[in-house]
């Protein structure tokens, strides 16, 4: 099969991309409005990308009507939030924070997500998941426009939680514990309970 992006509108691409690039990692993001009411909402274009400074990124594309996300608005105006990284135990509230909720709900509330106090940021991080990264915002690039276009949101990592309960012997994280989960295309989404190790090579 050939799929050519210029030969089918954006939604039908995105449909076979996010089949094709796959697993993604989720970042559940929160940040907060001018009034401090805290958003989470998840998103699965997201890396971690240098570690000099130490950086992420993830995308918020446009809604389907091309207006901007919360999450976008909030961190343009407040400058900094949270990744919080989605364990296997965090999935249906994850999902459920993924809803459209107006600006003015927090999805903390309507998911039963606990605030947890953040050190470097106003943002709060979510309680019930195992690793938080602090962030304030490096830049943000948009590329495209309308529908679907992307607001690429870099971060500068200021501060890393891990919960030591996911920690092993030699205080690396163990994936075990940590039970991350990745997103496919359409509603599914993969484990990391099956893993192998292939030592890298020397030349
Ligand atoms: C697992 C998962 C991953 C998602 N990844 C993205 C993504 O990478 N980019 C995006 O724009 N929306 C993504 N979404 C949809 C957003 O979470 C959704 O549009 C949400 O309502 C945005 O909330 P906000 O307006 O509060 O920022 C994802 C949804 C789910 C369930």
């Amino acid at each position: 099969m050939i799929i050519k992006p210029d030969e089918m509108p954006p939604h039908h691409f995105y449909r076979h991309m996010v089949w094709c690039i796959t697993p993604r990692p989720i970042a559940w993001v929160s940040s907060c409005n001018a009034d401090g009411l805290a958003n989470l909402a998840p998103y699965s274009f997201f890396n971690g990308i240098g570690a000099n400074p130490p950086t992420l990124m993830f995308s918020a594309v446009n809604r389907r009507d091309g207006s901007k996300k919360d999450t976008v608005a909030n961190i343009e105006t407040q400058k900094e939030f949270v990744v919080n990284i989605v364990s296997h135990a965090n999935r249906e509230s994850m999902n459920l924070s993924s809803a459209d909720f107006p600006s003015d709900e927090s999805e903390f509330d309507a998911c039963k997500l606990t605030r947890g106090d953040s050190e470097y940021v106003k943002v709060p991080y979510v309680k019930e998941a195992s690793i938080h990264m602090e962030c304030s915002l490096n830049q943000i690039v948009h590329l495209g426009e309308g529908s679907l276009a992307a607001n690429v949101i870099f971060g500068n990592i200021l501060k890393v939680h891990i919960d030591d309960a996911i920690l092993d012997a030699d205080g690396a994280v163990d994936p075990e514990k940590l039970d991350t989960i990745g997103r496919l295309g359409g509603s599914s989404y993969s484990r990391t309970t099956e893993r192998f190790d292939i030592p890298r090579p020397t030349l």
